[in-house]
């Protein structure tokens, strides 16, 4: 596994603000965009890319274009608060929909929704969910979205707890956790023992929507 903490000061500002227990929707949700845009900027370095021409006012010169459309996969719910960051970013992008709930007292994910493309070989897959605590959610998608055939796929993530990133290590075929990269604003110091992260963010899916 690729682990790739991005460090920036204006990706550190940004989680600073999604950190303070003070900051309202209205603020958590437009900081989460501008992290988001960091992580999927810093998330799709390795683009693959082919050469074209472009003709500017002047001359005729080199330009670059993806080699494939990419697949952004928010996870519900919170993943959504970042999937207008990644469309921005990359507007060819298809876009595919997990929805999972975490059991209060398993911890263990519940998939109420699963609208993966079928064959996803060939696309670059780019999982968004601002949390990786224990790690179950994100594995769960990982195997959906390696069954459907993608291939080094990159998780995107605000906090990872360092349980999290064992369990995707541990969790996934060698071959497919070899391929894998996670990138994230922190790593943070724990879980605590109702698999919260620490000192994390909070309920990141209550903090984007509200509780009703
Ligand atoms: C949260 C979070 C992740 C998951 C992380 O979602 O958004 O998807 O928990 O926990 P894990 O790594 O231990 O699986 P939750 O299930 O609370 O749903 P929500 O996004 O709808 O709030
Ligand atoms: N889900 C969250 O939203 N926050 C955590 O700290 C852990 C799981």
């Amino acid at each position: 596994m690729h682990l790739h903490v991005v460090d920036h000061p204006l990706a550190a500002m940004a989680l600073t603000v999604l950190r303070d227990e003070r900051t309202p929707r209205d603020r958590f949700r437009p900081a989460l965009h501008d992290l988001a845009t960091m992580l999927v900027y810093e998330a799709t370095r390795a683009l693959p890319v082919m050469p074209v021409t472009v003709t500017t006012p002047l001359a005729t010169t080199a330009g670059t274009r993806l080699a494939a459309e990419p697949v952004v996969a928010p996870v519900l719910r919170a993943g959504l608060g970042m999937l207008p960051a990644a469309l921005a970013l990359l507007p060819t992008a298809h876009t595919a929909f997990i929805g999972l709930a975490r059991d209060e007292t398993t911890h263990q994910p519940t998939a109420y929704l699963e609208s993966v493309p079928d064959d996803l070989a060939g696309h670059p897959v780019f999982l968004l969910d601002p949390m990786l605590a224990t790690g179950g959610s994100a594995l769960h998608c990982l195997r959906l979205l390696l069954d459907r055939g993608a291939r080094g796929i990159t998780v995107v993530a605000v906090v990872a707890a360092p349980e999290g990133l064992v369990a995707l290590e541990s969790g996934l075929p060698a071959d497919a956790a070899a391929e894998l990269t996670v990138v994230a604003a922190a790593v943070d110091e724990r879980l605590n023992d109702t698999a919260y992260i620490v000192p994390g963010l909070g309920d990141a899916g209550d903090r984007i929507f509200g509780l009703m």
